[in-house]
């Protein structure tokens, strides 16, 4: 490399620190202004939302039907979908529901389709559908890890495929990816989910690279990470001993706050996303015990497991779609 290059390169590296110095003080004067300022409007958008006849996927849709989006839900389950469909209804919500099974990509490009024909172009899909299985890795048969691969990140890139090249078009759409902690960590009794988790971190982090180093920069994307929750969707009976599972109303309305704002990452709770990078540089004995002594993830994991009081869940698997 010649002198001319190296300092070609200096240059920028030196204008990249001054420029982002000036992207944070201003992110944080941003973050001084009321939540209610700093949202889109999102009443003339097609919202797609993937498992929205359920758990978090139902919170979500109720809330941006309330701030008059049409919300698109796609699951498995008719009189789920149908259910939310005549709640949203009676809210004076705009909702259509489509029976569409994920693992098939045939189905989500079909019903892709007769949603544009029907309905217009989506211009904010909400990955939202997993499932989870909590065993060990050893216990986890070949027809588990394909379905949860599946569900949980091969579908997002025949949704992405099926509805990005209009959002490219129209320099205008939102994809927003919901992952989990599990995806940032990981956690016991947990390979085949923790690993779809991380690969939707790396779908959205790649995919947000696409689409702002070529130019369009009207297709935002949004990454959720949040922690259990309870009450709803995958683990409705979890009891983590450290941190308490979260509120579901709570994590639904962070999310549609990061929506309606263009965040890049949701992490929920907040202070996970600077804990997290601290306990990842502990020496691996310290993390270990982190997780057992602090966490307790052995009792975490047997009370994801209890599926005693959900009529739905198959032994040791709990369904969100
Ligand atoms: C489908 O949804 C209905 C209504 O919410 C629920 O009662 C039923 O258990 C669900 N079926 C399955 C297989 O999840
Ligand atoms: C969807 O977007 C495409 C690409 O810009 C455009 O040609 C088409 O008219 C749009 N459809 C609707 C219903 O707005
Ligand atoms: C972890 O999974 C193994 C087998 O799948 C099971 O025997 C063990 O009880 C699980 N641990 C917890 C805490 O659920
Ligand atoms: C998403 O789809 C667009 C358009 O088909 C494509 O250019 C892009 O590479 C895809 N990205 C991912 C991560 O699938
Ligand atoms: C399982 O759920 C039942 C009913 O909610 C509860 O009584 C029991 O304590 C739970 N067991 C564990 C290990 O969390
Ligand atoms: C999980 O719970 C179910 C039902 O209570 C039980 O049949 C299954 O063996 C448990 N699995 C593990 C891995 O503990």
């Amino acid at each position: 490399m010649d002198l001319r290059n190296k300092l070609s390169i200096a240059c920028d590296i030196f204008l990249f620190i001054f420029t982002a110095l000036i992207d944070i003080i201003r992110s944080f004067f941003k973050s001084l202004i009321p939540r209610k300022y700093r949202c889109k409007k999102i009443n003339n958008e097609i919202v797609l939302i993937t498992g929205g006849a359920r758990g978090l996927g139902r919170l979500l849709s109720i809330r941006l039907a309330a701030l008059g989006a049409h919300v698109v839900i796609w699951g498995t389950n008719e009189t789920g979908i149908k259910k939310v469909v005549n709640e949203i209804k009676s809210l004076n919500g705009k909702c259509t529901g489509y029976v569409c099974d994920i693992t098939d990509k045939q189905e989500i490009y079909k019903t892709a389709n007769i949603i544009k024909k029907e309905i217009g172009n989506v211009t904010i899909i909400i990955n939202n559908a997993g499932i989870a299985y909590g065993k060990a890795f050893v216990d986890t048969n070949d027809d588990e890890i394909e379905k949860i691969f599946k569900i949980n990140i091969i579908s997002h890139f025949s949704i992405n495929k099926s509805f990005l090249p209009e959002m490219m078009k129209n320099n205008h759409g939102h994809i927003v990816t919901i992952s989990s902690i599990a995806g940032l960590i990981g956690s016991y009794n947990f390979t085949s989910y923790s690993a779809t988790k991380f690969a939707e971190v790396g779908y959205h982090k790649s995919l947000d690279a696409d689409l702002k180093i070529g130019g369009y920069d009207g297709v935002q994307t949004t990454l959720a990470c949040p922690y259990y929750f309870h009450s709803v969707g995958l683990c409705p009976n979890v009891k983590p001993r450290f941190p308490a599972a979260l509120e579901p109303n709570y994590v639904a309305e962070e999310i549609v706050f990061g929506i309606l704002t263009n965040k890049k990452n949701v992490i929920l709770p907040g202070y996970f996303g600077l804990f997290i990078p601290f306990i990842e540089l502990l020496p691996r004995q310290s993390y270990i015990k982190v997780m057992k002594k602090i966490c307790d993830v052995d009792a975490t994991m047997e009370s994801f497991n209890n599926t005693s009081n959900v009529n739905e869940a198959v032994a040791n698997t709990c369904m969100s779609i």
